[in-house]
């Protein structure tokens, strides 16, 4: 595992991402969206998280930052149900979970999107959207798939989130970037009601616009009350969408930020302090 610089996904525009900075007010007295208890992780003898505690809350976007190799990823995938932690419990909405596969968090509603993953690149968009969801219906003995509406439902909802590029719903995926199907990807997760939102670094690559659009979704997905746990190594980006930062490093939280605490520099510089206390 390498432990090179932090900013290895920076790029010459990186300073300066306008996105909104919404005002969010997180009611904490609700029930947690996600809770992990006393969370510990190990790939065969090399322990990579230790007793890590967390919640998200719905309408919550928690960003979890860290030095290359902290941990980030081996955490959202225990979120996701890919893998299953050493020790600790999860609880979904106030239960006990155990998800094993995936496919078994996904149907309770927690929806990891990845810039390649589970679409298909020649299929087109509106079938994306729909895929294995599709909209049919029963002549006789016959399934008919709705195309005019599928269609017309996932352009309305993709318009409503401000792609502009994406001009019809009838083109193939691959003719889209990385960020427009992230974006596209965030819109199918809270059209079908997903509660809890996965990304790993979702800008990582990214053009400014595309960065902003992306970014702007993560929004749109809080608006609808759904959790985010968001990891991304640029604070440029985690400032302006993150309602809680969590700092994570040698897979122990070793700090959590609030909205509004620090700024993008003080961030900056507590990761790469906490690195370089860490490797002297
Ligand atoms: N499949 C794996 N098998 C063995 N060890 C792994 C595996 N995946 C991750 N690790 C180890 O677990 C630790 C945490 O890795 P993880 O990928 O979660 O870090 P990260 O914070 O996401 O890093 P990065 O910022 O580089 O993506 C590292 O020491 C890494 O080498
Ligand atoms: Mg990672």
């Amino acid at each position: 595992m390498s432990h090179g610089p932090q900013n290895r996904n920076s790029h010459p525009t990186d300073a300066a991402i306008p996105v909104a900075e919404k005002r969010n007010e997180v009611d904490r007295s609700r029930e947690p969206l996600f809770e992990l208890r006393a969370i510990s992780h190990s790939y065969g003898r090399n322990k990579a998280i230790f007793d890590v505690n967390l919640l998200v809350w719905p309408g919550e976007v928690v960003a979890l930052v860290g030095d290359n190799g902290a941990g980030k990823s081996t955490l959202l995938k225990i979120f996701a149900g890919y893998l299953e932690p050493t020790s600790g419990s999860l609880r979904f909405m106030g239960e006990e979970v155990r998800f094993g596969t995936p496919a078994r968090a996904r149907a309770l509603g927690i929806e990891a999107v990845y810039q390649d993953l589970a679409i298909v690149d020649q299929l087109s968009l509106w079938r994306n959207f729909f895929l294995g969801k599709e909209i049919a219906r029963k002549i006789g003995p016959l399934q008919v798939l709705e195309r005019r509406r599928m269609r017309r439902e996932a352009e309305t909802a993709i318009a409503k989130l401000g792609l502009t590029r994406i001009r019809s719903a009838e083109q193939p995926v691959w003719a889209l970037s990385g960020g427009e199907r992230q974006s596209v990807a965030i819109t199918r997760a809270i059209y079908f009601g997903a509660k809890l939102l996965l990304l790993d670094e979702p800008t990582a690559a990214l053009s400014v616009r595309e960065t902003r659009n992306v970014l702007a979704s993560i929004h749109q997905a809080r608006d609808h009350g759904l959790g985010v746990l968001y990891i991304d190594h640029n604070m440029n980006h985690v400032l302006p969408v993150a309602d809680r930062i969590v700092l994570l490093e040698h897979g122990r939280i070793v700090r959590t930020i609030d909205r509004g605490e620090v700024g993008v520099e003080e961030l900056q510089e507590l990761i790469a302090r906490r690195a370089q206390n860490a490797e002297s």
